[in-house]
C-alpha cells in the first residue's frame, strides 16, 4: 500500500498484521444502517478495540451508496470521538462493487471472484490491487467459498485448495479468506465443524498472511480459540447481530411499549434502541 489516507480510516494493514503475529482476531461487524454503525463503533471504542465495518453490496445500496456510508460512518467517528482504528470495508465484493466502493472512499475491499476460473479470480485479485493502492486502501480476496448464503451471495461451500491458497498470498493483499468449512448463517446441526487439517497446510504454506473466518456466527468458542491459534486474524460476524436487533425489538413490541401513547414508545428512536443495546451486548 502505498498512498497515504487523509480520511482518518485504517485499512486492514494498520490491524492485522499485528493480530496475526500475537494470535488475536480482528472483528469484522457487518453494518445495516446509522444505528449499527453507531452502536458497533461505541462498543468497539469501550473495549478499545479495532473494528473492520463491512458492508455487502445490497447493504451499500440500501444506504444509499458507498460515499453516504464513508461519509456517515466519519461522521460518526468524529462526532462520537471513536479513538480506536476503523477499517470501513466491502464485503464479498464484485468488480464493479470494489472499483465503486473505493471510488467511494471506502479503506478496503474484500474481491470475491471464488465463484470465477481461478485464473481469472488470481488476475481479477491482483487488479484490484492495484487499483486499491492508488487509494491508500487494502485487499481481501478469497479462496473455495464459504457456504450458505450472505446478503444474495450464494455458495455450496468448497473448500480452498491449498495451491491457490499458496498462488494468492503472494499477491499484495492485506489477508485471505481461504475457506474450511465455515458457513454464513444459522450452522445446521450436523455441522461438520472447522478442518483444523486443513487450516494448518494452508497456515502453513501461506507466508504468515493474516487468514479469516467467515460465517462468524454460532461458531463454538473453542473452535474460535484454535482457529486464531492456527492464524485466523479478522472473524466475520452478521447473523448474530441481526437476530440479536430482531429478537429484542420484538420483545419491546410483544410488550406493548410501542402502543404506549404517553411515553411516545412509538418513536423510531425508543423502538429501536433495546435493538441497539442487543447489537452492543
Ligand atoms: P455470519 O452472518 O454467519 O455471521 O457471517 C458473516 C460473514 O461472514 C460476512 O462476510
Amino acid at each position: 500500500m502505498n498512498k497515504k489516507r487523509s480520511d482518518g480510516l485504517a485499512t486492514l494493514w494498520d490491524v492485522l498484521p499485528e493480530a496475526r503475529v500475537f494470535h488475536y482476531a480482528v472483528p469484522h461487524i457487518n453494518i445495516n444502517n446509522l444505528e449499527w454503525a453507531a452502536t458497533v463503533l461505541k462498543a468497539a471504542n469501550d473495549t478499545r478495540t479495532p473494528i473492520i465495518l463491512g458492508v455487502s453490496e445490497g447493504a451499500a445500496k440500501y444506504m444509499h451508496g458507498y460515499k453516504t456510508i464513508h461519509d456517515m460512518v466519519c461522521g460518526i467517528i468524529e462526532n462520537d470521538n471513536i479513538t480506536v482504528p476503523v477499517v470501513l470495508h466491502l464485503d464479498h465484493g464484485s468488480l464493479e462493487g470494489c472499483i465503486k466502493a473505493l471510488a467511494g472512499g471506502f479503506s478496503s475491499v474484500m474481491y470475491d471472484g471464488s465463484k470465477k476460473p481461478f485464473d481469472i479470480n488470481l488476475a481479477e485479485s491482483n487488479d484490484i490491487c492495484g487499483l486499491a493502492a492508488t487509494k491508500g486502501a487494502s485487499v481481501e480476496v478469497e479462496c473455495g467459498g464459504v457456504g450458505g448464503s450472505e446478503d444474495g451471495v450464494v455458495s455450496s461451500g468448497e473448500k480452498a485448495d491449498l495451491t491457490e491458497c499458496m498462488q494468492m498470498s503472494g499477491l499484495p493483499v492485506a489477508c485471505l479468506a481461504a475457506s474450511v468449512g465455515s458457513i454464513h448463517g444459522v450452522y445446521p446441526k450436523d455441522w461438520k465443524g472447522l478442518d483444523f487439517e486443513l487450516l494448518t497446510e494452508i497456515a502453513d504454506k501461506t507466508h504468515g498472511i493474516p487468514l479469516v473466518l467467515h460465517g462468524g456466527t454460532g461458531i463454538p468458542d473453542d473452535q474460535i480459540k484454535r482457529a486464531i491459534s492456527l492464524g485466523i486474524s479478522k472473524i466475520n460476524v452478521n447473523t448474530d447481530c441481526q437476530i440479536a436487533f430482531a429478537s429484542a425489538t420484538r420483545k419491546y413490541i410483544e410488550k406493548g411499549y410501542d402502543k404506549d401513547i404517553s411515553k411516545k414508545g412509538f418513536d423510531p428512536r425508543k423502538l429501536l434502541k433495546p435493538g441497539c443495546e442487543a447489537i452492543y451486548k
